[in-house]
């Protein structure tokens, strides 16, 4: 297996205030505990922007690591209200943020911004969580797999740093809707995606999660997917119990 190192990552989305912060207390303290398995897994939570610094500052010596859950697409300062860079992002010690989610490119996200985030992140030492997935109709019509291709085709590229890449299939009709891929089906998806990235970066392939509907009752059903190095996990983050339960069900 190309990759060892396991990813549970928490969006958080919309959710969290400061004393939301003793979910991820309860986190961190299980996964300090987990000797015997805390070496084969990383934990990274993004909270929303007004969360970052804070939560960075508070997990920069504990098991969690914070990022954020998007950026602007070019420049460190500038005048674009609202916007964050990932200047920005880094220079609070958040050390991920996450690119292309399906909820920001509906949004108007297109690819060649996305290519910009993710060159911008890459370059201000923060690394990419970067989100590809189908929607309803594509999967009804076969067009699953070439979307996702043109999708990984368009933004990333092989002078980008493969290590500090990590790619997330979402199928976005499985994005809190309670349901997740057949087995069979998602096989085929992630090998079909890891040709796709072992053709763009001749070397070394970014690890290749799932997310979508994942939670401490259906995780089960990934473990034997050998080939998914880890999930990026919505709704259920945002319980301690249920984000802790999933990492213990995974390695059940
Ligand atoms: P849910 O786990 O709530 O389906 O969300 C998945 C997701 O979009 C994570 O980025």
């Amino acid at each position: 297996m190309a990759n060892n190192i396991r990813y549970f990552i928490g969006n958080w989305k919309m959710f969290g205030e400061p004393k939301s912060i003793a979910i991820l207390n309860k986190i961190n303290k299980f996964v300090k505990s987990d000797k015997k398995l805390n070496k084969k897994y990383k934990v990274v939570i993004t909270p929303p922007h007004t969360l970052v610094q804070s939560y960075a500052k508070a997990f920069s010596k504990q098991k969690i690591i914070i990022g954020a859950q998007n950026c602007y697409h070019k420049d460190n300062f500038g005048a674009n209200t609202g916007a964050i860079s990932p200047y920005m992002i880094k220079s609070v010690n958040a050390q991920y943020v996450i690119v292309g989610h399906s909820d920001n490119r509906a949004e108007g996200d297109t690819d060649e911004m996305l290519k910009n985030k993710v060159e911008n992140s890459l370059t201000n030492k923060l690394k990419v969580v970067f989100c590809i997935g189908e929607n309803k109709d594509h999967k009804k019509n076969n067009k699953t797999f070439n979307v996702l291709e043109k999708q990984l085709r368009n933004v990333l590229d092989k002078k980008f740093n493969s290590k500090d890449i990590i790619v997330a299939y979402e199928p976005i009709w499985s994005i809190g809707t309670g349901q997740i891929p057949q087995p069979d089906d998602l096989h085929e998806t992630v090998k079909y995606i890891k040709k796709v990235l072992k053709n763009i970066f001749a070397k070394q392939s970014p690890a290749v999660l799932y997310g979508g509907s994942v939670d401490s009752k259906n995780i089960g059903q990934f473990s034997s997917l050998n080939e998914i190095d880890g999930f990026l996990i919505g709704g259920a983050s945002k319980s301690d119990q249920n984000f802790i339960d999933i990492i213990k069900n995974y390695y059940k």
